[in-house]
């Protein structure tokens, strides 16, 4: 017999994505989102709080890395969940991690992580949906 279980993360596991921008002075930012997946074979799509620290970067640069964390780094990827460069200026320096500039887009590629998507960006929905 089928189960009520109201709505909830039907589609699971999430992926944990660690979503890398350049600030304005060029230090760097990086967060986490779950809410993150392919919109096609060469296009991902995250669903991204507008106030974040992140989305400014990305609007401001117009590009952003997207890495798939390690277990190795579990503890700096939870780090860049919750903490944010709005109040948090040098949060990516105060993890440890490393990074260098991409020679795609105006974005870091972070250097542990092991695989990284170098995007442009095409566009913020915001309230159209
Ligand atoms: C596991 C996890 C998943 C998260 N997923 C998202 C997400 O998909 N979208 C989002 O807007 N925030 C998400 N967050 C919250 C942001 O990572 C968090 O607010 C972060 O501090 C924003 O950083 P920033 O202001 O430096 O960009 C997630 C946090 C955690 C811990």
């Amino acid at each position: 017999m089928r189960k009520d279980i109201k709505t909830t993360e039907a589609i699971f596991p999430m992926p944990v994505l660690m979503v890398a921008t350049y600030n304005e002075d060029g230090s760097i930012d990086v967060m986490n989102a779950a809410w993150g997946t392919m919109l096609s074979r060469n296009q991902v799509i995250l669903n991204l709080t507008e106030t974040h620290k992140t989305v400014k970067n990305v609007k401001a640069r117009k590009a952003f890395t997207v890495s798939i964390a390690d277990t190795a780094h579990i503890t700096e990827a939870d780090y860049f969940g919750v903490v944010s460069g709005n109040s948090t200026p040098d949060k990516f320096a105060k993890s440890g991690l490393t990074a260098e500039k991409s020679g795609k887009v105006d974005a870091p590629v972070i250097n542990e992580f092991p695989l990284c998507m170098e995007c442009e960006f095409i566009r913020y929905l915001g309230g159209e949906y």
